[in-house]
């Protein structure tokens, strides 16, 4: 259990992490900002607490509409941001369409770390979740194992519970990993793809295994297509829930984590979802696989596009 973690943002991501972290005991205190009135953070806190009796958890909460119920937090968890929704024409935006808004919240989200919490671990949802994150980098210069982005454990958890469905095996028999940028370009490793230790082709064919690979990649956009409004949440949330715990349990737990590379995988200085260590000081590790050509190329045309948002970002002072 950690002393304090902070939530940035209470809409739907927001609202699911913080039942979550109460549920789970994950801190003494969770602190929930949210700028919305009349004052959502303290009705979403307050709602939560009048279940904590049933749920048995003793969690204390801190919530407002500014900051300073920041302070002190031990980690921190960003969702601030507009998500994707459908427009009314039927068609959904790209995540990077999203940059110009959210761009202007994360330096509020930012200007609030470096107040309230500098020491924090921050840990990034919004989107595009790769330029998001580049940008708490660009502002805060963290040390880079405090700093990370949320994207392929989600990505890697649509992609094993298609092959499960596929296999009809249980998802808990199915490991995956997607690196690369959150975008329409990540990139499912399908060498990395084991049911119960053995190789997915053993019982998914290499067509269906496309298919599922081509579904993982447009996943989010499924979603957004059947809600009409707003985005996933859900599996969002669990999957951000998968690396607090991994860090506030010190599990040593390797997850696909948007992390800043410094020549790993021949990148330099951009953030992109890689299998890292996950524990009490946050990225621990970042292990370097072995891809395969195909899976190399394209993990760099993911970057190429990571690259091609961080570049909107530097370009904004
Ligand atoms: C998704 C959003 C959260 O993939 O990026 O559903």
């Amino acid at each position: 259990m950690l002393n304090k973690i902070g939530l940035i943002g209470g809409g739907n991501i927001g609202g699911v992490l913080a039942q979550e972290l109460f549920r789970r005991n994950l801190a003494k205190t969770v602190a929930l900002m949210d700028v919305k009135g009349p004052d959502l953070a303290k009705g979403k806190c307050l709602d939560i607490a009048e279940g904590s009796p049933i749920i048995g958890t003793d969690v204390r909460y801190a919530a407002g509409k500014d900051y300073d119920v920041l302070q002190g937090a031990d980690l921190v968890i960003n969702t601030a941001g507009v998500p994707r929704t459908k427009r009314p024409d039927g068609t959904i935006p790209t995540r990077e369409e999203l940059l110009a808004t959210n761009l202007q919240i994360t330096d509020q989200v930012a200007e609030g770390i470096r107040r309230y919490c500098p020491d924090a671990i921050v840990l990034s949802i919004a989107n595009p979740l790769d330029a998001i994150v580049y940008r708490l980098y660009q502002k805060l210069h963290p040390p880079k194992h405090k700093l990370m982005g949320m994207a392929g454990e989600l990505d890697s958890a649509r992609y094993r519970y298609f092959v499960a469905q596929a296999a009809g095996v249980s998802v808990e028999n199915v490991v995956a990993m997607v690196l690369g940028g959150h975008g329409d370009d990540m990139v499912p490793i399908r060498s990395c793809c084991r049911i119960a230790g053995m190789p997915a082709t053993k019982f998914v064919d290499e067509k269906t295994l496309t298919d599922i690979e081509t579904r993982t990649r447009k996943a989010g956009g499924e979603v957004i297509g059947m809600l009409g409004v707003g985005s996933a949440f859900v599996s969002p949330a669990l999957a951000a829930l998968e690396m607090v715990e991994a860090i506030v349990f010190d599990k040593k737990k390797i997850i696909a984590t948007c992390a800043l590379l410094e020549g790993e995988y021949g990148v330099q200085g951009l953030f992109v979802g890689v299998p890292v260590v996950l524990g009490r000081n946050g990225v621990e590790k970042i292990i370097q696989l072995d891809l395969t050509p195909e899976e190399k190329a394209a993990f760099e045309k993911s970057v190429a596009a990571v690259k091609k948002t961080a570049d909107e970002v530097l370009a904004v002072a």
